[in-house]
């Protein structure tokens, strides 16, 4: 196999000898560079507006790269394995949309779990595929959903044989891998494409310490948001493919569907970069961040009421492995909800973490932490614990996964609608979504019946003034139905 020189970056090198060129811009963007808008440019620095261009010869274009944008996504793929890499330049969630896309068209059954992030649903949604979701695992101790087990699948392969895909995520957000590589494999040997969201996997190829990726294991097609854990610009991402189930015309065709015309080169070239840190330098980074949020996670258990979970949750149901970057800690014997948590954290102590939920708060750790920045999580979860009068959170609140899907959620997406009271909401055919975000994860999708759990879930939710999203109402007090069966 041919070695690509993984030192180069041929975008980010394009770019930097146009602007060295001096080249005069009668093209768009019309901020010219950033001679048009003044008060920005002084606030974030002239290189980032100066790399701010638009598609031309040398620079390529990203709905059909044949140049330097061809090039740098080439040594994208190789990096992580794959046979090919498409920029993205809105989020895994586009990546997540073409995947179903490219797999499954209208009326097409698609395997799925029940705790999938928001952009799987509106996959669903634009492919017509109709989802057959698979319960997760719950931790009822921790309170969130663990992974999918392997006999989950087989048991909705054998009821539905002729799905086209299975798809998985690979971290969840709380870091929970399913056992990705058995998946796969019986999957394959029904003829399933396997599409993975790995939206917080982009850094575990480039240590041995973290679980396999999908395309160490062989899936189809992987979509991860280089932006989140890689060290790219918000918004970048990857779409990774290999294997022959997908055909790459296909996969072209429906990215440049919804694709930008006007593509962002400065997130292009951020991943350009950030490709050739993670493959040239990625294992020693990745180490020192491996011995902090290790360091951590040993300082975090010593304090009394909190637990900081990791590895030792692999073998429970749903989990196979363990991302350790997530630094989940269940504050649960605390007396706090997580969201009171991260509340105070960011009040009283000046640090904002990733997400909260009722019962754990979720730091999500880099290549661009450094050790005063966890001393201070330390220090600051320490005084919380310390001023607080420990007492066991009473009960439990179950998360009501996988209500009973009554129509496809493309079919609830075009059918008429009235917007009805939430709390009149019962036995109702929701025609949109309820999510807390992040993390993004459905309370209720379009297609599924309301149930009385799912209302006081919702409530028990907006009483802990947690971001609710996903009705047309911004507030969640109404809900937009179909009717009852
Ligand atoms: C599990 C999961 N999948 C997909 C996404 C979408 O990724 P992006 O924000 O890059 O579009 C997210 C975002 O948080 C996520 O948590």
């Amino acid at each position: 196999m041919k070695r690509l020189d993984q030192t180069t970056t041929p975008l980010f090198s394009a770019l930097k000898n146009y602007v060295d060129n001096k080249v005069i811009p009668f093209h768009v963007p019309g901020h010219k560079q950033g001679k048009g808008i003044n008060e920005f440019r002084e606030y974030v620095g002239n290189r980032v507006l100066e790399i701010d261009v638009n598609s031309m010869e040398d620079l390529d274009n990203a709905s059909n790269p044949i140049g330097v944008i061809m090039e740098s996504e080439k040594l994208c793929a190789h990096t992580f394995g794959a046979q090919n890499a498409y920029f993205l330049i809105n989020g895994t969630t586009a990546g997540i949309q073409a995947m179903i896309m490219s797999t499954c068209e209208p009326g097409d059954e698609i395997i799925i779990p029940r705790n999938a992030h928001k952009s799987t649903i509106g996959g669903i949604i634009l492919s017509g595929a109709v989802p057959v979701y698979i319960q997760p695992e719950i931790n009822e101790d921790l309170g969130f959903a663990m992974g999918i087990t392997e006999e989950a699948v087989k048991k909705a392969i054998k009821d539905h044989p002729y799905a086209k895909a299975v798809f998985i995520i690979n971290p969840t957000y709380y870091g929970i891998i399913s056992d990705l590589k058995a998946i796969v494999r019986i999957a394959h040997r029904h003829n399933m494409a396997v599409l993975v969201d790995e939206a917080h996997g982009a850094h575990m190829s480039f240590h041995d310490d973290f679980p396999l990726t999908a395309m160490e294991v062989g899936a189809d097609m992987s979509a991860l948001s280089l932006h989140k854990t890689g060290g790219s610009m918000t918004q970048s991402a990857v779409l990774l493919t290999r294997g022959n189930i997908i055909a790459p015309e296909v996969i072209k065709q429906v990215i440049n569907l919804t694709y930008s015309t006007s593509a962002s080169y400065v997130l292009m070239a951020s991943m350009d970069v950030a490709r050739k840190q993670l493959a040239t330098q990625g294992g020693d980074m990745l180490e020192h961040t491996l011995e902090l949020v290790r360091w951590a996670r040993d300082e975090i258990n010593k304090i009394e009421a909190l637990y900081a979970f990791g590895k030792e949750l692999i073998g429970l149901p749903g989990c196979h492995d363990f991302d350790e970057t997530k630094l989940g800690v269940n504050v649960r014997k605390l007396g706090y909800t997580g969201y009171q948590v991260e509340k105070k954290l960011r009040n009283e102590y000046n640090i904002q973490i990733e997400m909260s939920d009722l019962y754990n708060i979720l730091a999500v750790i880099t290549v661009g932490d450094t050790k005063e920045d966890l001393q201070a999580l330390v220090n600051a979860l320490k005084d919380i614990a310390g001023k607080t009068t420990v007492e066991e959170v009473k009960n439990a609140t179950r998360v009501p996964y996988k209500p009973k899907l009554i129509v496809s959620p493309r079919d609830a997406f075009y059918s008429p609608k009235k917007s009805i009271l939430l709390e009149d909401a019962t036995g109702e055919i929701s025609a949109e979504m309820i999510m807390a975000y992040p993390p993004g994860i459905p309370v209720i999708c379009p297609g599924e019946k309301i149930t009385k759990d799912i209302i006081e879930y919702v409530n028990i939710l907006k009483a802990e003034h947690c971001q609710l999203q996903g009705t047309a109402d911004p507030y969640v007090n109404h809900i937009r139905v179909l009717g009852t069966e």
